[in-house]
């Protein structure tokens, strides 16, 4: 009998994409953007223009697989991205993505995760895997079969289920398994499932749950693999960083990282005074039990003996890069010594900025170095020391890389 998994994928590919959408966005996001893959696997550092591989594994309906070759072929990179998904329904809309895009660096391969090693795919410079491992029989095993397949310098961009802010998803899943039997089909099993969400009381923990809200507006596909999913499991910051090491790897950072920082929430000096005192996993595991929404983590993992760290950003070497942000519309916007406020599921971020926030926003090309920026400032202000503009710098980087939208390039390897 087929994988319960894998007829689920077939019947209703996810999430939901229409390939005519192409001609009018590119979505992007994380994990795998380009300038943030580099930054956190590679230190900034990574050449594009030697041969890169990247697989995308569970490529679904195509969005990293999609976003990845696009920016590969725009950086103009010697790449190859390889789209691995079991569901061959899945992967026709993954592949009319690409021919919308007329992408030619995209190889589709129908396979098996579980059968990963006998597929012959080869080594690769970076993997994504998000939303596949928790839905494996054995995520340990498929973490490590994708770690196996990794360069020693390259990395993972991973995401997974987090359990505090699916709160009320699994006493419903386990609510619709007593109603169900093995014999009902997906339309059966949808429509029960929409009968049941129909009637649940005000007191329900999923209505409860403001933050679920995306699966439920995706239509069929996305209220089955919400509810009805026949393997799907969350894991906690701690539970996320054993999966990894268990595997030989090392958790280099979760994105957006400010969300993972209990000082994000607190401000009280006695209780900064403690958090100082925590590990970094600890501080993440803080911040998850503290702010509650958190419903997956993503994040970045290279192989352990890997020393690899995001660079620091305080070397004038550095181009800083925003992700997706307007430099123009940004340095119109900032206000000296403001905050920077961003939205994520229910929490409203403060992030301190420095007096500078302003000109240095409007200065950011993704072409200047820390160097230059601070020359170009100093054309205005004279007196501008390094030493002041980079401890500016360092509280503007923590707020925007904070919420994922600026990396740092730094000159290649
Ligand atoms: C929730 S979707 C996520 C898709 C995509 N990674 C994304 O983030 O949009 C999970 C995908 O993993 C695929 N998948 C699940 N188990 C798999 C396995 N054992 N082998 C290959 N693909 C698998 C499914 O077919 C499905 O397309």
């Amino acid at each position: 009998m087929a994988d319960p998994v894998q007829e689920h994928y077939e019947a209703l590919p996810y999430p939901p994409r229409d390939p005519r959408d192409e001609a009018k966005r590119l979505i992007t996001g994380s994990p795998s953007r380009l300038d943030e893959l580099n930054h956190y696997v590679y230190g900034g550092a990574r050449d594009f223009g030697k041969p890169f591989r990247a697989l995308v594994a569970g490529g679904g309906t195509g969005d990293a697989a999609i976003m990845l070759a696009q920016q590969l072929a725009d950086a103009g990179a010697n790449a190859e991205v390889v789209y691995l998904d079991w569901s061959k329904t899945t992967r026709a809309v993954a592949e009319a993505r690409a021919a919308a895009r007329r992408l030619t660096n995209i190889r589709f391969v129908s396979g098996s995760l579980i059968e990963f090693g006998s597929l012959g795919l080869g080594r690769f410079d970076y993997i994504d895997c998000c939303g596949v491992l928790h839905h494996l029989p054995d995520p340990a095993a498929g973490l490590a079969s994708l770690a196996g397949a990794l360069n020693d310098e390259g990395g993972l961009g991973l995401m997974l289920y987090a359990r505090l802010g699916r709160t009320g998803i699994y006493p419903l899943q386990e609510a619709l398994r007593g109603l169900l039997n093995d014999a009902d089909n997906i339309d059966t099993r949808l429509a029960v499932a929409k009968k049941l969400l129909a009637q649940l009381p005000a007191t329900n923990w999923l209505k409860r749950n403001p933050f679920v809200t995306d699966h439920l507006t995706e239509g069929d596909s996305g209220i089955f693999d919400l509810l009805l999913h026949a393997r799907d499991r969350a894991y906690d910051v701690a539970e996320t960083n054993d999966f990894v090491e268990a595997a030989a790897l090392r958790l280099v950072a979760f994105v957006p990282e400010a969300r993972y920082r209990p000082e994000s929430y607190v401000s009280d000096a006695a209780l900064l005074k403690r958090i100082e005192r925590l590990s970094p996993i600890e501080r993440a595991a803080l911040a998850e039990n503290i702010v509650g929404n958190l419903k997956s983590h993503v994040f970045y993992a290279v192989k352990r003996a890997n020393p690899v760290t995001p660079p620091a950003p305080d070397r004038p070497d550095l181009v800083p890069v925003y992700c997706e942000l307007d430099p123009a519309e940004l340095g119109a916007k900032l206000k000296p010594a403001g905050v920077l406020t961003a939205s994520f599921e229910g929490w409203q971020s403060k992030l301190p900025l420095p007096p500078l926030a302003p000109a240095i926003a409007g200065l950011i090309d993704g072409k200047r170095n820390l160097g230059q920026v601070h020359a170009a400032l100093r054309e205005r202000r004279a007196d501008l020391a390094w030493d002041e503009f980079a401890a500016q710098f360092r509280v503007f980087y923590a707020a925007f890389n904070g919420i994922a939208r600026l990396m740092l390039r730094a000159p290649s390897r």
